[in-house]
């Protein structure tokens, strides 16, 4: 199996070329330098040149308060290049891996997601995933997997990296007590995304979080734990705190689809901890 991973420097492309690395895959890693997906003729060409039986596609626009000022921006990453994926995808029989967010929803849900409930996305950047959910699907041969809140991997930039380093810091926490998650672990993710395709599963839209949900106080408060920490927790509600662009407040998302493959994702308390061991 040859595989392209785009993005190769974010999150989730950096801890995927690393596992495919680990397991001495044919890879071929490109990040934004090497290949910007906002360039049509480079993307084809990438991806002719690599030939690869799978595409992973983990680069994205996720600024998500700058894209309400730059429709354009996050549209070009996040769909436009999304479509350019699909063409070439198509033209060497390839398979192309797509991630998006609970943010296609508007969080007024009151269970969690399934893949099939209506979409409504509040922010651009939400609608933006959500033209490369369509785009992504009109590739031959596509798989889309819904992730959030997503954590791990070599780079530790997301807001549950830095509720760890705050609350190692001493430093009291502000968190959502009323902003409900389902986080999604890297490395859970590139279990699953792997699973999906030596299964050969059906194509199309998998939610693909750790089980289960909680808030970001739930969240911070099994971190603390985790950590030994007596850092103090700061409980703030999204109304007091003015965000560019809209969050979703209720967004546990339903691995139902997943778990009827038989690929069952590990609870996010789980992760948390094999996460807070591997920065150990
Ligand atoms: N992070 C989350 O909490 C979250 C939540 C829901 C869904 N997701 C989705 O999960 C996927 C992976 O997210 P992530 O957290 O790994 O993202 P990330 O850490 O922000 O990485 C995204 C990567 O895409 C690259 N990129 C941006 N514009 C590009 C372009 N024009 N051409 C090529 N590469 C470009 C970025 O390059 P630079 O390094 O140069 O910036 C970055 O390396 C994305 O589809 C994202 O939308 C993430």
């Amino acid at each position: 199996m040859r595989y392209l991973v785009t993005g190769a420097a974010g999150q989730l492309g950096a801890a995927f070329s690393r596992r495919l690395g680990t397991r001495g895959d044919d890879l071929v890693a490109l990040t934004r330098r090497e290949l910007d997906l906002t360039d049509s003729a480079a993307v084809v060409a990438a991806v002719v040149a690599a030939r690869p039986d799978t595409i992973l596609n983990c680069a994205a626009y996720n600024a998500v308060d700058q894209a309400e000022d730059d429709a354009s921006g996050a549209l070009a990453v996040n769909a436009f290049a999304v479509h350019d994926l699909a063409r070439a995808a198509a033209g060497v029989g390839a398979t192309l891996v797509h991630y998006s967010t609970d943010f296609v929803f508007d969080g007024m849900a009151t269970s969690p997601y399934r893949e099939d409930d209506p979409t409504n996305p509040r922010s651009v950047y939400g609608q933006s995933k959500l033209v490369g959910e369509w785009l992504a699907l009109e590739a031959p041969r596509s798989y889309v997997l819904r992730v959030e809140s997503l954590f791990g991997g070599p780079a530790t930039r997301s807001s549950i990296d830095r509720i760890i380093a705050t609350l190692r810091s001493g430093e009291p926490t502000r968190v959502f007590i009323d902003r409900v998650v389902s986080p999604s672990y890297v490395e859970d993710v590139i279990d699953a995304t792997l699973a999906l395709l030596s299964l050969d599963a059906p194509g199309g839209i998998y939610h693909c979080v750790n089980s289960g949900s909680t808030t970001w106080h739930g969240l911070a408060e099994v971190i603390a734990r985790l950590l030994g920490t007596q850092g103090a927790l700061e409980a703030v509600r999204m109304d007091d705190v003015p965000m560019r662009a809209p969050r979703p407040r209720y967004c546990a998302l339903s691995n139902a689809r997943l778990g009827a493959l038989g690929v069952e994702m590990p609870g996010w308390q789980d992760a948390l901890a094999r996460h807070i061991r591997s920065r150990d």
